[in-house]
């Protein structure tokens, strides 16, 4: 288990323990947080998990791919901290990440 930092659209800030064998998606929503709908269930076909980046070990972040790119290109919130958390696993080398939730399309 790691920490991982979650901002809600109203700004405030939740810190959650994480799980390492899990996206960050999924941390998220077993969380409770139901603002992140991941409709698609991780599947990289509905961008429903977006979030920005705001802090934590970045270079130990995933690279992204480029279905994960075209899908951001289709949200209205995206900008250059954008990554879909289904697309993170989590690990313990991204202790202490701080997500926040992406605006809703
Ligand atoms: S949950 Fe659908 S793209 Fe991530």
């Amino acid at each position: 288990m790691a920490k991982l930092i979650v901002v809600t659209r109203d700004g405030t800030e939740h810190e959650i323990e994480a799980d390492t064998s899990l996206t960050v998606m999924e941390n998220i929503r077993d969380a409770g947080f139901d603002e992140l709908l991941a409709l698609c269930g991780g599947c990289c076909s509905c961008a429903t998990c977006h979030v920005h980046i705001e802090g934590g070990n970045k270079g130990a972040m995933p690279a992204m791919s480029e279905d994960e790119n075209d899908l951001l290109d289709s949200t209205t919130d995206r900008d250059d901290a954008s990554r879909l958390s289904c697309q993170i696993l989590f690990s313990d080398a991204l202790d202490g990440l701080r997500v926040r939730i992406a605006a809703e399309d």
